[in-house]
């Protein structure tokens, strides 16, 4: 039976470091998130976020917008962010409403306070090996990988997904501790061939239960990012019960991948405030 790679403790973990951490400064990191509209799911994740960063005392303000905001208004309400001392790291709650730009958005945001790690910026400086702030999930998983010493180099990564937010920045963070990475989209022909190579396969796709037991070299080591809502219940990208018993590790939905993300998100914004003077002056 596979190794249940627990995200929950894992993120405990990190938030419990971070508290003291931050209790250990003589000053307080401080998050911004931008909410825009009333979409639940999203009020959901905000809430959550917020709750996290108090536990951990970093400050948090969430600036919740009307869903008619203009492209314009809401790139003024970036910009005081971005000029304000006291907030160190800035995030969008995405998605946002139709007719807003999603990628002039994120380029609006001062770089040095991108906590989602999102800014073309932050994405070059990733794809050259040279990583600042790291999209959370995908650092997210390359912790949980780290924690339970599961080796990367030499091995063969596949991701299924290549969205700017998953896929393509795990598998920078992949090949760059040595996988030879594969990545695989809706247009890859015999999906599950290639994902039966994979030693390491990362299931970010948004399709419920997708990957089957077919997708799965024996011993494979499996990340399942996904967050799908089934019948009401949350559930991944893969499909545990017939994948588990090949798997030699393997993520759950809830609590893998989904903690160690806020988690990140929590240590970014430390990052960002200790390093925000230091690094980019
Ligand atoms: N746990 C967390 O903290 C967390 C964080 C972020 C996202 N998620 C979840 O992770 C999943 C993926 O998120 P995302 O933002 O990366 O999604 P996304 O932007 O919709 O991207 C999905 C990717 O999957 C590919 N894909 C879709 N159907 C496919 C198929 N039948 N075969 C092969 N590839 C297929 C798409 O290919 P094309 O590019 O060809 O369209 C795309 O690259 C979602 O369930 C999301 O809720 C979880």
């Amino acid at each position: 039976m596979a190794i249940l790679l627990d995200g929950f403790s894992l993120a405990q973990k990190v938030r419990s470091e971070l508290k003291d951490k931050i209790a250990s400064l003589n000053s307080t990191p401080s998050l911004a998130v931008i909410l825009v509209g009333d979409d639940p799911a999203s009020q959901v994740y905000v809430g959550g976020k917020e709750k996290a960063a108090a536990e951990v005392g970093i400050n948090s303000i969430v600036k919740h917008l009307s869903k008619n905001i203009s492209e314009g208004e809401l790139l003024n309400e970036i910009k005081l962010l971005n000029e304000a001392q006291s907030v160190d790291g800035i995030l969008v709650q995405l998605p946002l409403p139709d007719g807003i730009d999603v990628h002039k958005i994120i380029s609006a945001i001062d770089p040095k306070k991108d906590v989602d790690g999102f800014h073309p910026i932050n994405a070059g400086l990733l794809s050259i090996g040279k990583p600042s702030l790291i999209p959370c999930t995908p650092k997210g998983i390359m912790r949980l990988l780290s924690e339970y010493s599961l080796e990367i180099s030499g091995k063969n990564a596949v991701v299924i997904g290549r969205s700017n937010i998953v896929g393509k920045p795990i598998s920078q963070l992949l090949l760059a501790a040595n996988a030879t990475v594969t990545v695989c989209h809706s247009k890859t022909a015999n999906l599950s061939q290639a994902a039966k190579n994979a030693d390491i396969l990362i299931a970010a796709i948004g399709r419920p239960r997708y990957v089957k037991a077919e997708f799965i070299k024996e011993g494979a080591v499996v990340v399942d990012v996904g967050m799908n809502r089934l019948e009401g219940k949350l559930c991944g990208d893969v499909d545990f019960e017939s994948v588990s018993p090949l798997a030699s590790a393997i993520t759950p939905v809830p609590k893998g991948v989904g903690p160690m993300t806020i988690a990140m998100l929590l240590e970014n914004t430390c990052e960002a405030h200790v390093s925000r003077k230091t690094i980019w002056s």
